[in-house]
């Protein structure tokens, strides 16, 4: 971690070396928690309330008693970021489970831990952004939503990192994951989408994408700048046949994608991507710039 990273746990904030947690909490045996990755600009959380919603509903769907009021955590989250030394940043914000007695069974764990990491956080090599990544289509699928509810934003990774490893394997950035039916769910850590003739699509949340807070914005401001959407099932031809392919995420923010399991994609980036990343970057800074004090 960079020297800038700070840590606050359970109420405090801490050195590196004293940001730590028991062995048997159920986070660590078991990837039993939930988290969420939150981006600041400015020193303001970007769409901080979206996030903390996702965070309270998974918990309530894994049944996890979230120990702090969202108010709570806002100022926690506050607190963290004026700590951090630079403007902008990541922050990493988890509930686990708790320590608890060996065994699959919550019911011991009493205590769950609440922890926010802030650090800095670059995904890709800037001048990736401009060129655009590529991308396989791993062989690795999101697990079914029957097996658990994509929704649920939970501290267990290994299939996306088994398949982010399948990437890094084939000499490219980025895997994006199909769900059991074969049909596009989502990169590793990123919603995706194509242009078609002028059209966005993106796959379902019913397909295996999660109800990503940047894919929010994105539908919103493709909505603004008039550019038709549709929410549609979506299969690898569909993305080796794209005008333009790109992918969105709070630390990925928007990448575009220039090849799809070695298919040179024909605009990389394309101007439907221009345009909403330039969007986005103009909603982050009207959310996130402070106003001028008017004098
Ligand atoms: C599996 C997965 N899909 C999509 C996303 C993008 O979601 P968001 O825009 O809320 O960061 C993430 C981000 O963490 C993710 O882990």
């Amino acid at each position: 971690m960079p020297d800038s990273t700070r840590f606050w746990i359970n109420g405090q904030l801490r050195p590196e070396r004293e940001a730590v947690i028991p062995v048997t909490d159920h986070g660590l045996l078991y990837g039993d928690g939930v988290f969420e990755g939150i981006r600041f600009y400015h020193r303001h959380p970007f769409r901080l309330a979206a996030h903390l919603q996702r965070l309270a509903n998974s918990c309530q769907a894994i049944r996890l008693g979230l120990p702090y009021t969202q108010a709570q955590l806002t100022e926690a989250v506050n607190e963290i970021i004026a700590a951090f030394p630079e403007e902008n940043g990541y922050l990493r914000l988890m509930v686990t489970r708790g320590p608890g007695p060996m065994g699959l069974n919550p019911a011991g764990c009493t205590q769950p831990n609440v922890i926010l990491i802030a650090t800095r956080l670059e995904m890709v090599h800037p001048e990736l952004r401009n060129e655009g990544i590529r991308v396989i289509v791993a062989s690795t699928r999101r697990l079914p939503a029957d097996g658990l509810d994509p929704r649920i934003k939970s501290l267990n990774y290994l299939n996306h990192i088994l398949a982010r490893m399948e990437a890094t394997q084939a000499g490219v950035e980025e895997a994006i994951l199909l769900n059991s039916q074969g049909r596009v769910a989502e990169g590793s850590a990123e919603n995706i989408y194509i242009v078609q003739d002028g059209h966005l699509a993106t796959p379902r949340l019913a397909d295996g994408a999660l109800a990503g807070i940047t894919r929010g914005v994105i539908l919103e401001l493709a909505g603004e700048l008039g550019i038709h959407t549709r929410e549609v099932p979506l299969t690898p031809y569909d993305l080796y046949t794209a005008d333009e392919c790109f992918l969105s995420g709070t630390g990925a923010e928007l990448i575009p994608v220039r090849e799809v399991d070695g298919r040179a994609l024909r605009n990389r980036p394309g101007p439907v991507f221009s345009a909403l990343a330039d969007a986005f970057q103009e909603q982050v800074e009207k959310e996130c710039k402070p106003k001028e004090s008017v004098s």
